[in-house]
């Protein structure tokens, strides 16, 4: 079967083509992100409003990249009735620049080859959702496919399957991103329960606002392990706290470290210059590593988990492979470790259309596909 993904939930907007057999081995036939990280750097993050607009501009030429890439877009004069006019205009009532597009991109394509469209309507910036999920509405009703809606926490897990879909259970999943920081114990594909989540920031957050006061660019996660990478020197002379790293829940907490950083920060000499900013950034890495492996480990322990398996955007951190793979029961193969390859760890479409096959049975009427900004893997 083939399935057609679509990923708005943050800034990225993503559509992807997937071919899946019965088994779940996957062939994957296009995965396309429009990415608007040179807007959040310029505004210093992510606007929900300013996302949306983007997402409106960039769905239906990212439609056509995919669907072109999948060997899917096939030219035809389509003609339009009035009805069908009438309804996709209601169906994206709030995303008018969307509807100019979608409109001529139906009178000169026909309908692809594909089984399934699979569409992520929560959790992230509801504006930005509810982009996607008329998208899918609009396409799922003109073209007659049927629609599933994913949760984009559980395809940011189910990402590692991609490759190989033996993972062994019960597993513990750590998802790590801008909006969210879970420990997920994971029963089987569908069973989920959380264990444990950040009472205030996420940890790509705590990344990010660190690398603001640090003057770095955004996304901050990415520059700041670049910057850790190259670091050599002895250790910093800060002492970062490690939030709730000995607590007996499974609860994260990150605002506190980026308000050490903030003090410390204003205490570091003006002299350190770039080697102080570098000192800095290994000593935010290792600390929010600390907490993660710290709290991962005592989860997979207390469930004993046969698989860990990594999720989200922080999940790109080499650093973090580097010393989970090191820890005792990883490093002995004892605990089977997935985590996806950095382009895979932030947000795209891949994951979606992946979920999306999992879940290929529970297809809902268009009608009734909703976005939740705060919608639960449980
Ligand atoms: O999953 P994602 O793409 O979007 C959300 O759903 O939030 O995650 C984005 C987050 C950002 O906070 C970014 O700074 C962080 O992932 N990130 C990283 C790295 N690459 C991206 N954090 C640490 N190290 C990285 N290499
Ligand atoms: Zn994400």
């Amino acid at each position: 079967m083939k399935i057609l993904a679509i990923e708005t939930s943050c800034d990225d907007t993503g559509i992807a083509i997937l071919e899946a057999d019965s088994k779940g081995h996957f062939k994957v036939l296009s995965n396309i992100v429009a990415s608007q990280t040179e807007i959040g750097k310029k505004y210093g993050g992510v606007f929900p409003m300013m996302a949306k607009r983007e997402h409106q501009k960039n769905l239906v030429p990212v439609l056509v990249k995919s669907l072109k890439k999948a060997g899917l877009l096939k030219r035809m004069v389509v003609n339009l009735s009035n009805d069908k006019n009438a309804t996709t205009k209601e169906i994206l009532e709030r995303e008018p620049e969307l509807f100019k597009k979608l409109i001529p991109f139906f009178k000169k394509y026909q309908k692809p080859y594909v089984d399934l469209i699979s569409v992520t309507n929560g959790p992230g910036l509801e504006p930005c959702l509810w982009v996607g999920v008329n998208f899918a509405k609009a396409l799922s009703y003109f073209w007659d496919i049927p629609v599933v809606p994913v949760n984009h926490i559980e395809s940011h897990i189910l990402v590692n399957t991609l490759e190989n879909s033996n993972i062994k259970f019960p597993a513990i999943a750590l998802v790590v991103s801008g909006g969210h920081t879970q420990l997920i114990l994971v029963k089987g594909i569908g069973k989920y329960k959380i264990l444990g989540e950040t009472r205030d920031d996420a940890a790509g957050e705590c990344f990010d606002k660190c690398a603001k006061l640090l003057g770095l660019n955004y996304p901050g996660g990415p520059i700041i392990a670049k910057l850790a990478e190259k670091f050599v020197g002895s250790p910093t002379p800060h002492k970062l706290p490690r939030p709730m790293i000995n607590t007996k829940d499974y609860d994260f907490s990150f605002s506190g470290l980026k308000t050490a950083v903030l003090y410390a920060w204003r205490k570091e000499p003006a002299s350190a210059g770039s080697s102080g900013v570098a000192r800095m950034a290994a000593e935010v890495q290792q600390a929010i590593i600390d907490v993660l492996i710290k709290k991962t480990m005592k989860a997979v322990k207390d469930f004993n988990a046969k698989s860990l398996i990594l999720g989200g955007g922080v999940s790109a951190n080499q650093e973090l492979h580097k010393q989970f793979l090191q820890t005792p029961g990883v490093c002995n193969g004892d605990i089977n470790f997935f985590a996806p390859k950095p382009a895979l760890s932030t947000d795209n479409s891949l994951m979606t259309a992946i979920t999306g096959f999992y879940h290929k049975k529970e297809t809902k009427p268009w009608q009734k596909i909703e976005a939740d900004g705060n919608l639960r893997i449980e």
